[in-house]
């Protein structure tokens, strides 16, 4: 894909969909501004090539109305901190005020518009409103990974009207996640885990095609296990998907892919954080006891594959990782992953909270600022924000 490297941004009104839709707290203050940091190089590059810079972004799922809730003023503030120059903030992302705004803008400024979702017209995409968007500026950067699984007016439909080509968050998503998918090196492993097969089947069938061992862990493995005969107790088992689990392990099977499952669990009498716990064997799981995560046996044997990998995609915890009774798997992969020598992804989602409170992100080659959009990347799929942008 093209990028702002391959073309001429000097002077120009450049639109850049990003993704600053941040975690706030109850004072809506930002308690994670990963995503506004990883942004900058992006908004850094074109100021200094003297682009007037515009950024849009959604912020929370206010559904089509203007909610206080979710307007961007704590995300400008940050931004303006982050860049050390002030970023001015519109209060509705197209209109007379936003027009007057960039109009106003001069070569190496930038504004941030208010929350595109205050209006209906974008997740509807709707073309009249992706024309008045795209007529504030002469060219759309989509570096809105995060986003790129939605075919949005901002995110998609301004590319109708506007030369598209991706920020550097955009690329380095796409190009390293997309290596990995295409070209890995091997032994590629992939780790899955998380509540439920139902959220990331596709996942699991797209690397079904790519892997040479896929691990699988989480309240998911429940229902392999299940698949495969066990008896789980009170444990989450989605029943309508153990004949679904069964048709994977075949799968894999035929396929000489090398399928991981929980040997030993902990399990607890009751889903709570102080809930007495213990480890057992995954053939021994008492009728009135729950699985929680992973045992120290699975954990190691997990780690050790996970060291000797060449290529590593890690998308969802090992246990219930909130908890700290049930959090040792979940740290003993994102360790692993930290020791391991090869290309390490951390596929969004929760795992990336995970290497956070282990305190090993620095060692990770890529954490992923999407959540569902690398979801969907991982399951194969063609983002439609990535789609729109051109080819080089
Ligand atoms: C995310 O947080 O995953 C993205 O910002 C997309 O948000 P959405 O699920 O509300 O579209």
């Amino acid at each position: 894909k093209k990028t702002i490297r391959d073309v001429d941004v000097k002077g120009k009104r450049v639109l850049v969909r990003v993704d600053f839709n941040v975690p706030t707290d109850e004072n809506r203050q930002i308690t994670d501004d990963t995503r506004i940091r990883a942004a900058l190089p992006t908004i850094k590059y074109l100021l200094e090539q003297g682009a007037k810079v515009i950024l849009a972004s959604h912020f929370g799922r206010p559904k089509g109305q203007v909610n206080e809730k979710y307007r961007l003023d704590q995300v400008a503030k940050r931004l303006s901190e982050l860049l050390g120059q002030e970023v001015a903030k519109t209060s509705d992302c197209v209109g007379p005020e936003a027009e007057a705004a960039v109009a106003a803008l001069a070569p190496g400024q930038a504004l941030l518009l208010e929350n595109v979702r205050f209006h209906a017209e974008e997740e509807k995409n709707d073309p009249e409103f992706a024309k008045k968007l795209a007529a504030l500026a002469d060219l759309f950067v989509n570096d809105a990974f995060g986003a790129a699984h939605r075919a949005h007016a901002s995110t998609a439909g301004v590319a109708q009207y506007l030369p598209a080509v991706a920020g550097f968050l955009m690329e380095k998503e796409i190009s390293i996640m997309g290596k990995a998918l295409a070209n890995p090196e091997r032994p590629f492993v992939a780790i899955i885990g998380g509540a439920k097969v139902s959220d990331k089947i596709g996942v699991i069938q797209n690397l079904l095609t790519k892997v040479d061992t896929l691990i699988i862990g989480g309240g998911m493995a429940n229902t392999f296990l299940k698949a495969q005969g066990y008896e789980l107790g009170k444990s989450l088992v989605e029943e309508d998907k153990v004949q679904l689990a069964k048709e994977l392990l075949a799968t894999a099977q035929q396929r000489g892919i090398e399928l991981l499952l929980p040997r030993d669990v902990v399990v607890a009498a009751a889903f709570a954080p102080d809930a007495e716990h213990k480890t057992v064997a995954v053939g021994e799981i008492p009728a009135d006891w729950q699985a929680l995560d992973i045992g120290p046996a699975t954990a190691e044997k997990y780690a050790g594959v996970i060291r000797q990998a060449k290529t590593v995609v890690w998308n969802g915890p090992m246990g219930v990782f909130e908890m700290d009774a049930f959090a040792r798997g979940t740290e003993a992969v994102a360790k692993a992953m930290a020791e391991c020598p090869g290309t390490t992804i951390i596929g969004g989602g929760d795992s990336v909270a995970a290497v956070e409170k282990v305190g090993v992100a620095e060692k990770m080659t890529h954490i992923s600022t999407g959540g569902g959009a690398s979801l969907e990347f991982l399951e194969g799929k063609t983002l439609p924000g990535v789609a729109v942008l051109q080819d080089k």
